[in-house]
């Protein structure tokens, strides 16, 4: 009751003031009481604050969060670090954002799919309500569209939630300045599809839209915009100038690693290949950076130009390990392969390790040959 009041009162509150002014009479005021009575807005944290929990699909939820004055916005495509109170512990978990049309206020979305045993997701559809606030990290990651006049979404289950955000917000430009954009979409059956409606009025936009069924045989599709499960034929067929387009690449680890494969038997540049992954890739067996001799390779790091030569030292040492003990200043975050911040392009040479496609997430990666350039 008191949580939903001070809710509605801190909404007001970033409704009527700009952030700056929140934030100046907020750091003047900073006692252990008002941090105490009102920790949304008495921190120096950015906070996200629960406005509404909508069912998207069986499963899926999406939850509209309003930023406190420390929010900076955020690009479609990025995703926050989300800190969940659970069970005395702090779990941490990344979701991508959604914004709201015309929304500047810092309002934006994070749609949750519920994981079959899953620690954070499942605490997120049972105990996260209206009026409840969340510590959440600075808005992160690559996966956005980068000005190609061509693009092509790729993805599957959850994996939808980015390219919906590059999507809308790429719809919202004038129609002279919007890519041609293309989507097409993956999931079990009908009754799992998330943003249904949102798919529709695409495609009365006129944006070609395909939704493939993974459950659905090729004889049991009936519909234009249906497809049966994403293989080479189907991608050529839904997409015939594949080769022409920039291809953004999200969901399950499976479909992703399977996509990758057809893109590349269908020819399609790997450089052109944005990919996102929400789950961890499975550590290696054995640790691949200790077979590869280190002594004498280099790697150049293209966006900065700048190239390193490496040691006898450097034996096992993963790349972003590497780079940073030579000096060069690589982006990181979470440093498990998953939050993507570190992840750069292989332009040259081989990796061990984490990678997919041509991407590679130096902080769980390895170098394998004896030159390795690496771009943004
Ligand atoms: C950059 C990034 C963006 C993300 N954006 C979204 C998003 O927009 N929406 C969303 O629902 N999730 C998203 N995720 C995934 C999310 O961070 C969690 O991993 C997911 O919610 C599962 O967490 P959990 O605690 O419920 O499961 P856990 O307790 O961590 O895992 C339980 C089991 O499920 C497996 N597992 C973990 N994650 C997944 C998954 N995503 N799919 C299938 N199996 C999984 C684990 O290997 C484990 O066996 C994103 C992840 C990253 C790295
Ligand atoms: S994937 Fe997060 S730092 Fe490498």
């Amino acid at each position: 009751m008191l949580d939903r009041a001070l809710a509605r009162v801190n909404g007001w509150a970033l409704d009527t003031v700009a952030p700056e002014w929140v934030d100046y009479v907020v750091s003047n005021t900073m006692t252990d009481f008002n941090r105490w009575f009102n920790g949304f807005l008495w921190t120096y944290d950015l906070k996200a604050l629960v406005e509404q929990v909508m069912d998207e699909a069986p499963g899926v939820k999406t939850f509209v969060l309003r930023a406190n004055q420390h929010w900076r916005g955020f690009q479609p495509g990025q995703h926050v670090e989300v800190f969940l109170p659970i069970g005395g512990d702090t779990v941490r978990r990344y979701y991508s954002l959604s914004g709201l049309p015309g929304d500047q206020k810092g309002r934006f979305s994070i749609t949750v799919k519920q994981t079959e045993g899953g620690q954070a997701s499942q605490w997120m559809h049972q105990h996260l309500r209206a009026g409840m606030s969340l510590k959440i990290g600075h808005p992160q990651g690559r996966f956005c569209h980068q000005g190609q006049a061509k693009v092509l979404f790729l993805c599957a289950g959850s994996g939808i939630t980015p390219c919906h955000s590059m999507v809308s917000a790429l719809l919202a430009q004038p129609e002279s300045e919007r890519p041609d954009i293309q989507v097409m979409a993956q999931f079990r059956q009908a009754s799992d599809v998330i943003f249904w409606e949102t798919l529709q009025q695409w495609a009365q936009d006129g944006l070609k839209v395909t939704t493939a069924l993974s459950g659905l045989s090729a004889d049991e599709v009936c519909l234009p915009g249906l497809a049966p499960r994403l293989d080479a034929a189907q991608l050529q067929k839904h997409c015939p100038d594949l080769l022409d387009r920039d291809i953004y690449l999200c969901g399950p680890t499976g479909f992703m690693t399977q996509m990758i494969e057809h893109l590349r038997g269908l020819n399609v540049d790997l450089a052109r290949v944005h990919t996102e992954r929400f789950v961890v890739a499975e550590p290696p067996s054995a640790s691949p950076g200790a077979a590869f001799e280190t002594a004498g390779a280099e790697v150049f790091f293209q966006h900065l130009n700048t190239r390193i030569t490496l040691t006898e030292a450097d034996q096992g040492k993963t790349l972003l390990q590497l780079g940073l003990d030579h000096g060069v200043l690589l982006e990181s975050g979470c440093c498990q392969g998953m939050c993507g911040t570190c992840k750069l392009t292989v332009h040259e040479g081989q990796v061990s390790g984490n990678s997919l496609g041509n991407a590679v997430y130096l902080c769980t990666a390895y170098p394998a040959s004896r030159q390795l350039v690496l771009d943004a």
